[in-house]
């Protein structure tokens, strides 16, 4: 051999060298097969991934697959690439019995390499299918947790709207007894005016009709009849507004409360503001004036009524609250509707202190207060948040100055969400 010659064999030896030791020492399993699964070659990897799986000395690659994939055969079989190429189909998982110290998967990734021949690449996939059902398992731990979250959050805001029907219930009741006790003063009244006019009736009935005009005037003037005359239909009148009066605010306490009705529906906003401005008068009256500024044309949007009436009121107690914190003597508060092209909006402005700037950004975080123990617990504007943005698709922001007063506007989209 001439020089040349030599090189190039000295070439291929060391190449072929090179490539033995890379076919022992790679971690994946190598196996030629011939066209009927019969291995013709393995290198150590693949002895050792293969072997304690298989009892036979003849390893049949077909035969071995079937005993633990029966879907195994088919993928390989299938496989019509064209020589060298991998297709993703034709890799297959193989889970073996599970045994102490047997891989737990393996994957089988076919090659065709001749016309005849085919080469598997088999690796230990156990560890990736350890880590995978760890994920699967902290996936589930998540979900569970996410459903609890939920679960707290719907308990929140129940006991959160309870609180508020029950503070609301107190208030109610202060505003009832007014009118309740003006219709009890005003019937007793209407009840003493007619026994005098009934005893009007009696005595002119049983008079003497040659004294009929002095029994008159006698009994006129005894029972009050013209005083009686002037007072009585007011009284009535006065009764009637009072019963409204009740009526209307128990018919909003009722409104406001929607027991049981947990669906979505076309909402009436302006209704919404009305009902809650009737039902938290208590609230507001030895503070603040309230102002309704309503949009007639105000479309109906799709809402949980319960949940907005929830978000208005908690709105407007806090704009009382920061109207008695401020330094004048009463303030005013406006709920105003406005309709835009894709959007409603509802805003509950106050007179009041104002936010400080250095709280801005935590007003919506739960529990957050600067209100003393138990006047506040600082869950109303992140319940309020969560209502309008996660339940409503909607916005809740607002706009602040010191000493000039806040607003806060709720926006709801108009398509349905
Ligand atoms: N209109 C407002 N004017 C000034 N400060 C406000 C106004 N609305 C909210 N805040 C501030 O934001 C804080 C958080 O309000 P939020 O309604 O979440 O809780 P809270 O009113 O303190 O308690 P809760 O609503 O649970 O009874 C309030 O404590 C107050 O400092
Ligand atoms: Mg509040």
């Amino acid at each position: 051999m001439d020089n040349a010659a030599n090189r190039v064999a000295s070439d291929n030896a060391s190449t072929l060298e090179s490539l033995t030791e890379f076919l022992y020492l790679v971690p994946v399993g190598i196996v030629r097969c011939d066209g009927d699964g019969r291995i013709q070659q393995m290198n150590p990897m693949a002895v050792q991934l293969l072997l304690p799986l298989c009892k036979e000395p003849q390893l049949d690659i077909f035969g071995w697959l079937d005993r633990f994939d029966p879907n195994g055969r088919a993928a390989i079989e299938a496989y019509d690439g064209e020589c060298g190429l991998v297709r993703p189909n034709t890799r297959v998982a193989v889970r073996p019995p599970s045994e102490d110290g047997l891989p737990e998967v393996l994957s089988l990734t076919i090659t065709k390499v001749s016309a005849t021949h085919f080469m598997l690449i088999v690796s230990d996939d156990s560890e990736l299918a350890r880590k995978d059902r760890l994920l699967q398992q902290k996936h589930r731990d998540l979900e569970a947790t996410l459903r609890e979250l939920g679960e707290t959050q719907t308990q929140l805001l129940h006991a959160q709207k309870m609180e508020a029907v029950g503070q609301l219930a107190a208030g109610v009741a202060h505003e009832i007894n007014t009118p309740l006790q003006y219709i009890g003063d005003n019937l007793s009244f209407l009840n003493k005016a007619s026994t005098n006019f009934l005893a009007l009736v009696d005595a002119l009935e049983n008079c003497d009709k040659a004294t009929l005009a002095d029994t008159l005037t006698e009994t006129l003037r005894k029972r009050k009849i013209p005083f009686l005359r002037k007072r009585v239909p007011r009284a009535a009148e006065q009764a009637i507004e009072g019963i409204d009066t009740v009526s209307a605010i128990v018919s909003a306490m009722k409104e406001f409360a929607q027991p049981g009705i947990a669906d979505k529906q076309p909402t009436d906003l302006n209704r919404l503001i009305e009902v809650t401005s009737t039902v938290s008068r208590h609230e507001w009256k030895d503070v603040a004036e309230l102002v309704l500024e309503l949009d007639e044309h105000i479309p109906e949007v799709l809402t949980q009524v319960g949940e907005i009436n929830q978000v208005l009121l908690s709105l407007v107690v806090n704009a009382a609250h920061a109207i008695g914190e401020a330094a004048q003597e009463r303030g005013t508060i406006t709920m105003s509707s406005r309709t835009h092209e894709d959007h409603v909006e509802v805003a509950v402005r106050d007179d009041g202190c104002g936010i400080p700037e250095e709280i801005r950004a935590r007003v919506f975080d739960p529990f957050f207060t600067t209100k003393p123990v138990g006047s506040g617990s600082g869950q109303g504007l992140a319940i309020a948040r969560s209502i309008v943005v996660d339940k409503h698709g909607g916005t809740l922001d607002f706009e602040s100055q010191i000493d000039v007063g806040t607003t806060f506007r709720m926006r709801l989209p108009r398509a349905a969400t």
